[in-house]
C-alpha cells in the first residue's frame, strides 16, 4: 500500500510535475490547490501521462476547517508544500496578500498538521531569500538579505519553520530553495502556463517563438559578467520534481529542521540561455538591450553538495534539455491549457 502526500498547490508548474515524480516512485499524491494560478484541466494532463486521476481537494490553505477535513479524511504521510503567490513585482504592490496566503497560509497548514499528528513537510522555499549574495556559490549557511516582500515572506516561513521544529522534536521540516526552475516534462504535456504577460525570462522567450510576444527584452547588458547579461543557475522542472521526492522520502530518517539549495551549480547568461532556446526552437528571437530591472543581482549561483550529500539528489538534465523540453510543451500548447488538445482535432 503505498503512502499518501498531500501536495498544496499541486495543480501548478512545479507541483503538477511533482505529482507525476512522486506517483512514478510509488508516492499517493492528494492535490490541495484553489487553482488561484492554475486549472482544474492540469489534473486530466497528470491522468493522461501517468493513468491515475490523482485525488483532488480544492480548497485555500488559509481555511483552516478545510485542511482540517482533509487530515480527518486522508491518512496523509506527508505533505509537500507549494502553494503560494510568487510573482516578485505583484508582492511588492500587494504586500498583505503575500503575507496571507504564504505566511499565514503556512501557519495554518502547519497548525492543521500538528493537530493532526502529521509531521512530515517539505517547503518550498526560493533562492530568493539569499538577496544580495554574500559570496559565489550560495551555501545555505550564507547571510539571508532577501529584498522584496515576495522574498520576506519564504525567509519569514523558513525561520517559522524551523521554531516549530525546536519546539517539537517529533517535527521533520525540509525547506528547499529552489534556483530558476525552467523546462516542461519532457512529454510535452505539462508545463509552465502563466497569467498575463511572463515575467520571467524562459516563458517570456517561449511565447515569443510562439508570437505571444513580440519581441524578448534583455534587462541590462552591463552587469560585470562575462558576457554582461544577468547569470543564474537554470534548474530542469524534471530535476527539481526528483528533488521534492528525494526530500520526502529522507523525512522518515530525518529529525528537525533541514535546509537544501536545489540548483546545478552553473551559472548561465540571458544571451546563453536564449542561445539554446533559439537552438531549441529554430528560430532567433526579436531582442533588444534594455535597461537593468530593478531589483535584480548581477548573478547567483548555488553549491547544491547539501543536497547531493543528504539526500542523494543531483541535477542530472542538460540546458539543451531545459530548452527542448520548454520548446516541446509551448510548441505543443502554445496558449498554455486553454489549448485545444493537438489530438483532438
Ligand atoms: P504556480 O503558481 O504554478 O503554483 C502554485 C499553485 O498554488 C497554483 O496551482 C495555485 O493555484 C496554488 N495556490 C496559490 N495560492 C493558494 C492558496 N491560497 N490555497 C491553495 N492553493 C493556492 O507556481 P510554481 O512555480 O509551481 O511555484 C510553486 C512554489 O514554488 C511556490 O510556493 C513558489 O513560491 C515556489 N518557487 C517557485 C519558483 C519558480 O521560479 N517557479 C522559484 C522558487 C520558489
Ligand atoms: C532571469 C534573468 C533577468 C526576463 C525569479 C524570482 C525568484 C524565483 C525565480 C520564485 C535575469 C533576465 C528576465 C526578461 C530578461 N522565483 N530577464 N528579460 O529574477 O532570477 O528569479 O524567478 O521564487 O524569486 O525573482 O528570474 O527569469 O525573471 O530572470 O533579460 O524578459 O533574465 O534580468 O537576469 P529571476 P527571471
Amino acid at each position: 500500500m503505498s503512502r499518501k502526500v498531500l501536495v498544496t498547490g499541486g495543480a501548478g508548474y512545479i507541483g503538477s510535475i511533482t505529482c507525476v515524480q512522486l506517483l512514478a516512485a510509488g508516492w499517493q499524491p492528494v492535490v490541495f490547490d484553489n487553482f488561484s494560478n492554475s486549472q482544474p484541466r492540469v489534473l486530466d494532463h497528470i491522468a493522461a501521462l501517468t493513468g491515475v486521476q490523482v485525488p483532488l481537494v480544492q480548497a485555500d490553505v488559509r481555511d483552516a476547517a478545510a485542511l482540517a477535513t482533509v487530515f480527518s479524511q486522508h491518512d496523509i504521510h506527508a505533505v509537500v508544500h507549494l502553494a503560494g503567490l510568487k510573482a516578485v513585482g505583484e508582492s511588492v504592490r500587494q504586500p498583505l496578500a503575500y503575507q496571507d496566503t504564504n505566511v499565514t497560509g503556512t501557519q495554518r497548514l502547519a497548525q492543521a498538521m500538528a493537530a493532526a499528528g502529521v509531521k512530515r513537510l517539505v517547503f518550498s522555499s526560493s533562492a530568493t531569500v539569499y538577496g544580495e549574495p554574500e559570496g559565489l556559490p550560495l551555501v545555505e549557511g550564507m547571510r539571508c538579505a532577501p529584498q522584496n516582500p515576495y522574498g520576506r515572506t519564504k525567509w519569514h516561513c523558513e525561520q517559522l519553520l524551523a521554531d516549530v521544529c525546536a519546539a517539537d522534536a517529533d517535527w521533520a521540516v525540509t525547506c528547499l530553495r529552489y534556483f530558476n526552475p525552467v523546462g516542461a516534462h519532457p512529454s510535452g504535456e505539462l508545463g509552465e502556463d502563466p497569467r498575463g504577460v511572463p515575467n520571467n525570462l524562459m516563458p517570456f522567450m517561449a511565447q515569443v517563438a510562439v508570437g505571444r510576444q513580440p519581441l524578448l527584452r534583455v534587462f541590462g547588458n552591463d552587469y560585470l559578467t562575462p558576457d554582461g547579461t544577468g547569470v543564474r543557475d537554470y534548474l530542469h522542472v524534471m530535476d527539481l520534481a526528483d528533488g521534492h521526492v528525494a526530500a520526502v522520502t529522507a523525512l522518515d530518517a530525518q529529525k528537525g529542521f533541514e535546509v537544501f539549495n536545489l540548483g546545478t551549480g552553473t551559472g548561465v547568461s540571458v544571451l546563453q540561455l536564449k542561445a539554446s532556446f533559439e537552438q531549441a526552437c529554430g528560430q532567433t528571437l526579436p531582442t533588444v538591450f534594455a535597461d537593468r530591472r530593478p531589483g535584480d543581482v548581477a548573478a547567483n549561483w548555488a553549491d547544491p553538495s547539501r543536497a547531493r550529500n543528504a539526500l542523494g539528489w543531483q541535477a542530472r538534465r542538460s540546458l539543451q534539455d531545459m530548452c527542448d523540453d520548454t520548446w516541446r510543451w509551448q510548441s505543443r500548447y502554445p496558449q498554455g491549457f486553454d489549448t485545444a488538445h493537438p489530438d483532438s482535432s
